[in-house]
């Protein structure tokens, strides 16, 4: 296992569609086990192949509080079968977009059928945090950032703000 490097905006990577998985092989394997030591490394909730430069449509997550136990899902060629009307708000966050939180409102519950790591096929019934993390990560997978629900004059904001940050790599605060 290994931490990869998580690609930030305004890298147009992240603007492109991820293509499906047709089987899970040793490259997959590998993949998914990197895109989890990096989301863990970076105290992040989820984490979608793409933010580390490969366009697979893999992602793995984990919703559980720190003092609980780990509970890591990894969804391969995920598709979401419904939404719920009912909507529910959380302030998101993104591996790929530095020190910036966007309040977004989303459906509350989703269904999502997808392939796990063995290649058998699932489904998953989300709610609340969960549900947002799995839309969010989806997302990822189809070239789409929370900052895109923002307006232009804001979203460009936001990238000039990440771009500067990256220019200053050893900036601390202590
Ligand atoms: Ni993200």
């Amino acid at each position: 296992m290994a931490t990869r490097e998580i690609i930030t905006i305004p890298d147009e990577i992240l603007k492109k569609t991820s293509d499906p998985i047709e089987k899970v092989g040793v490259n997959e394997k590998k993949l998914i086990n990197d895109l989890f030591e990096t989301m863990y490394d970076s105290k992040g909730i989820g984490l979608a192949a793409v933010q580390v430069g490969i366009l697979k449509r893999i992602l793995v997550i984990d919703v559980s509080n720190k003092d609980e136990k780990k509970q890591p899902i990894v969804l391969i060629n995920p598709i979401i079968k419904n939404l719920s009307k009912e909507m529910s708000v959380y302030e998101e966050g993104c591996l790929s977009i530095p020190e910036t939180y966007i309040e977004i409102e989303r459906p509350k519950i989703c269904e999502i059928e997808y392939i796990d790591e063995k290649g058998t096929k699932k489904n998953l019934k989300c709610d609340g945090l969960l549900s947002t993390c799995v839309q969010h990560e989806i997302n990822h997978l189809d070239g789409k950032l929370i900052i895109d629900h923002l307006s232009k004059l804001k979203k460009d904001f936001i990238i000039k703000k990440v771009s500067k940050i990256k220019k200053n790599p050893d900036r601390i605060i202590v």
